[in-house]
């Protein structure tokens, strides 16, 4: 029988253990408090962003919004950054990703405080990760590393391709997974969209991390039997229901799942690990600031 990983129950079993924490913080004085920056009115994005501030609510996390107007010159967004590095109840902040065009996503992150970058975007905090001294791990790969935690994988000696090499997800992961540690000690392959024979990549692996934003990319005849399936992907594609649309993953899940050892569903999978990640992130840097 094929494992279907629960995210939605490792997320609130984290959710449930950070309660803790923030309460014993606020006890102190040091309620964390996390903000989320939107730029623009992308539906997705706004999404995103009032779920976050739902967790926050559910977890005793005070939560802080600030809209930027889509049309405004960078600097609006860059004075807002300057605020939130200012503002003591703001523990840990995230400009939500894509910002609009005229404005350099790299200049943005470059600006925000490493202390209080809850994303763990910040060059800085991208050195210390690949140094293997990581001060935030990214909330997505982290958040997949707790998933096979939680199915009991162990990733030592273990081969995983990952499929994707965004900033955020494939570069991340690939760098926490090769790491002398305890949720590291793997051999990692990255594939991208210039990999050759990707499905040979695959067939290779015991954990296949299907993360390059490419609706249904893997399916069940690129894997061998008994593979642990990660599928990062959140695709909006047309359908003809109320929504106008549904979401999928990258991988075929019906076929994958045909040969999978386990594997996580979407929705319900990575995303509400991403989530549950961002609140442990922000709890870290409130316990950080108050020391
Ligand atoms: N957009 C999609 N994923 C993310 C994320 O993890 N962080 C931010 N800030 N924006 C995103």
């Amino acid at each position: 029988m094929t494992e279907i990983i629960d995210g939605n129950a490792v997320a609130s079993e984290i959710r449930d253990e950070l309660t803790e924490s923030i309460e014993r913080l606020a006890d102190a004085g040091a309620r964390p408090g996390l903000a989320t920056v939107l730029m623009g009115d992308d539906p997705a994005s706004q999404t995103y962003v009032n779920m976050k501030q739902r967790d926050c609510e559910e977890v005793g996390i005070e939560s802080h919004h600030v809209d930027v107007d889509g049309d405004a010159p960078p600097e609006e967004l860059f004075d807002t950054i300057a605020d939130l590095n200012e503002n003591d109840d703001v523990h840990g902040y995230i400009v939500q990703a894509p910002v609009p065009d005229h404005v350099d996503y790299r200049n943005v992150i470059r600006r925000v405080d490493p202390a209080k970058d809850v994303d763990g975007f910040h060059p800085e905090n991208v050195g210390r990760l690949v140094a293997g001294d990581a001060r935030f791990r990214p909330c997505t790969p982290h958040g997949v590393q707790k998933l096979l935690e939680s199915a009991g994988v162990d990733t030592e000696g273990k081969d995983v391709t990952i499929v994707g090499r965004s900033d955020i997800v494939g570069k991340p992961l690939a760098n926490l997974l090769i790491q002398k540690a305890e949720d590291g000690n793997a051999t990692v392959t990255v594939c991208h969209s210039r990999t050759d024979d990707l499905a040979e990549k695959t067939r290779s692996a015991d954990i296949v991390v299907a993360a390059a934003g490419v609706p249904e990319l893997v399916d069940g005849s690129m894997l061998s039997e008994d593979t642990v399936v990660i599928d990062v992907g959140v695709n909006r594609v047309d359908a003809d229901n109320d929504k106008g649309y549904e979401l999928v993953g990258d991988v075929e899940f019906e076929s994958a799942k045909a040969k999978a050892s386990a594997i996580t569903p979407v929705p319900g999978g990575v995303g509400p690990m991403t989530r549950a990640m961002l609140l442990y992130n922000t709890v870290k840097a409130a316990g950080l600031q108050e020391d």
